[in-house]
């Protein structure tokens, strides 16, 4: 089958402080996402011969970690780097640096941290994953918030300017289905 199933993380202790970035483990929430996904897969999917992408974060080799399939880590799938932001809170960035706040408003989809990454940045950091993901099939991909975004807006065909700004929702599967024009989606969710 060669539509991409793509998910987010489980909930990480991070995402629950409100902190951008950082490595932090799953939280009990997140966990338990993890656990129920081998089923939400194998109930919605069937029992398809899956390959499982992740990034090299922590979070979301957690949230693979009870599906039985065979898994490959890309260092192009780990979230949007945050540079000097990295483990802040949206308000602390907002006190220590104004004005790279008011920028990333500004536009969000080209603002690069300072010492890290923009929007941009990621959508040229993973042309070669959606190179491999186009000529492959059967491929689940365990993501974050903003890298998700990128390829949402690739498959969807979105423009730049809304592109920073898709839901992502948590604790959801997309399947993603690409047509001749545009793409259809199915969404499978787990209430957790
Ligand atoms: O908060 C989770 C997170 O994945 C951060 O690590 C990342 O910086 C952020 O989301 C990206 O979302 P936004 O671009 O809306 O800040």
């Amino acid at each position: 089958d060669s539509s991409p199933l793509v998910l987010k993380h489980g909930e990480s202790v991070f995402n629950v402080e409100g902190k951008i970035g950082g490595d932090a483990p799953l939280s009990p929430r997140g966990l338990a996402y993890a656990d129920a996904l081998p089923a939400l897969i194998t109930d919605n999917i069937g029992a398809a011969p899956l390959t499982v992408w992740t990034s090299t974060l922590g979070r979301t080799i957690q949230t693979a970690a009870k599906l039985s399939y065979p898994k490959l880590t890309w260092k192009s799938l780990d979230e949007l780097d945050a540079g000097v932001c990295d483990g802040m809170t949206y308000e602390e960035i907002a006190e220590h640096y104004p004005e790279d706040f008011d920028a990333r408003d500004e536009d969000k989809f080209n603002y690069r941290y300072r010492g890290g990454e923009s929007y941009r940045d990621i959508v040229v950091r993973l042309e070669p994953v959606i190179m491999e993901l186009e000529r492959q099939e059967n491929i689940l991909i365990i993501g974050h918030q903003a890298v998700l975004r990128c390829l949402y807006a690739y498959f969807h065909n979105l423009s730049q300017e809304d592109l920073p700004y898709i839901k992502i929702p948590l604790h959801t599967v997309i399947k993603l289905t690409p047509k001749a024009y545009g793409c259809d989606e199915e969404r499978y969710q787990v209430p957790i």
